[in-house]
């Protein structure tokens, strides 16, 4: 048995470009469809401003509401920008211009890894479709980021999609709802496996597949059951293909695939509530079902007949998704939840967010704080495909509230790491886990997905940027940042505040 984390465990911290890194129209970057995504609250959804074919300007909801009509944009429509709003993506939290200070403080708080994402429409400002020469300007910033890296150490973990997809994808071929999508997707992945080959050893194809849905996350025009499962498997055929392509390319490097997996309970014993909290889990485990074994589960056939879909496959799709598999399975979790036979939701979730839990705390945004949760998911997880797996989110947003100098004593984040560290110990010492690393989400405080807010805040460190983005962005340590640099120092062995 182990009596602690491994030590190679890759410590670190996780961040995705559409809310961090911002330079939205610099070093020849074409626009994505997190472009034209406003800022929100949580009781104010956040919305797309999009310009029809007869050029009218409106907006759509960012997260679709499960009704068709209210969904749909219709075909010629495009993303556009609307000067008199604002659009959290642009400026970010300006990584663009503050990498080296940004990495230097990784760097001093001992970060084995930093997990970023590529913004696709960079590396080719159309997505790279056939004959489109890459962005040299944008191949030349994440390679001086990776360089940044490696004069601490660090080791980049990159995903190769985060939540935005080049807007010339979605106008011309509906997102990942064509197969087109599939080829530009290959173009960009041989690109940066060539190009960083010697520096980046650590991939993921595509981050929450799960949650997905809709213009903002897939470029679809649509929304439906149909169009969602469809674009999903053109993905699992990408994810697939770019696994394969980085073996060759970088045959010393593993390439894991990303779902959202925090996990699910039944209300209690009642039969129907138990099996339904066992079904319901599987609108997750589909995804990692399929990336990591290789085939559709035989569940899957009631679960796409209940939505009335129908998968079209290419000849060919099946075997390309057995025989490249992921190496890894990484996944977020931040908040276990509760099944019961009367949840009614309008849109489907991916076997994520159901009710709240009794017997948990809770943050200011209602999220569950369970860190017995993580080791139950670890545990599931790891026993049902016994192959390595990554926490590449975790964390827990607040407000925090600096004092006059910026600094933070956010000794309630303290101690949710803390409680979450010690359960996800539990599961390697005891459960006997393959971990490979903990990169706690947000390491540094950035765009809320979800809302697009500052002031749900995550980070290690302070960003001084409020919701409308005013601020000077002066980067200031909180009290957690001396705490995790302790924490990484001893490989996870003091947790002491
Ligand atoms: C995950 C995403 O869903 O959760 C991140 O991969 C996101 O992009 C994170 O930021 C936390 O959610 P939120 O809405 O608090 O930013």
């Amino acid at each position: 048995m182990k009596k602690t984390f491994p030590e190679n465990f890759l410590w670190g911290g996780a961040t995705a470009a559409n809310q961090y890194e911002g330079g939205y129209n610099e070093g020849g970057r074409g626009l994505a469809t997190s472009d034209f995504i406003t800022n929100g609250s949580a009781d104010r959804p956040r919305k797309i401003t999009i310009r029809l074919k007869d050029g009218t300007k409106t907006m759509v909801n960012r997260r679709p509401t499960g009704d068709p009509k209210i969904d749909t944009i219709p075909e010629g429509t495009s993303g556009y920008i609307d000067e008199n709003v604002y659009y959290p993506s642009h400026n970010a939290v300006d990584f663009y211009h503050h990498y080296k200070e940004d990495i230097a403080l990784f760097g001093e708080m001992g970060f084995k890894c930093f997990r970023l994402s590529l913004s696709w429409s960079r590396i080719f400002p159309k997505g790279g479709i056939e004959g489109e020469q890459p962005n040299e300007e944008g191949l030349k910033f994440y390679e001086d980021v990776f360089k940044e890296c490696k004069k601490y150490n660090i080791e980049p973990l990159v995903t190769l999609y985060h939540f935005e997809t080049p807007a010339y994808l979605a106008e011309h071929f509906n997102g990942w709802g064509g197969r087109e999508t599939i080829d530009c997707f290959l173009r960009m992945c041989k690109e940066v496996f060539t190009r960083y080959k010697d520096l980046v050893k650590y991939w993921i194809t595509i981050n929450e597949i799960n949650v997905l849905n809709g213009y903002a996350f897939m470029g679809t025009r649509e929304a439906t059951a149909q169009v969602r499962y469809q674009a999903k498997h053109h993905m699992f055929v990408a994810s697939a293909l770019a696994n394969k392509l980085c073996h060759e390319i970088i045959p010393d490097a593993k390439i894991g695939c990303m779902v959202a997996l925090s996990c699910i309970y039944p209300k209690d014993c009642k039969p129907e509530n138990a099996f339904g909290a066992l079904d319901y889990r599987r609108g997750a485990l589909i995804y990692s079902d399929i990336m990591m074994r290789g085939y559709y589960p035989s569940y899957s056939g009631h679960f796409f007949e209940e939505m009335g879909v129908t998968i079209k496959k290419e000849p060919g799709d099946d075997e390309i998704i057995k025989a490249y598999p992921s190496d890894f399975l990484a996944f977020s979790y931040y908040r276990s939840s509760v099944y019961h036979t009367e949840i009614v939701q309008n849109t489907d979730t991916g076997g994520q967010m159901g009710d709240v839990n009794p017997f948990v705390e809770k943050t200011e945004w209602g999220w569950a704080i369970d860190p017995v949760g993580l080791r139950y998911t670890l545990s599931e997880l790891y026993d049902r495909y016994q192959k390595p797996l990554f926490i590449v989110e975790n964390g827990m947003g607040t407000i925090d509230k600096p004092d006059e100098n910026g600094y933070v004593e956010d000794d309630y984040r303290i101690q949710y790491f803390r409680d979450h560290i010690v359960e996800m110990k539990k599961a390697v010492t005891l459960d006997g886990v393959d971990l490979m690393g903990y990169t706690p989400w947000g390491c540094i405080d950035l765009v809320s997905a979800g809302t697009g807010e500052m002031k749900k805040r995550y980070g290690f460190i302070y960003v001084d940027m409020d919701d409308e983005g005013n601020g000077t962005l002066k980067r200031t340590k909180k009290k957690s940042f001396d705490w995790y640099k302790k924490v990484i120092a001893t490989n996870g062995e003091d947790l002491s505040f």
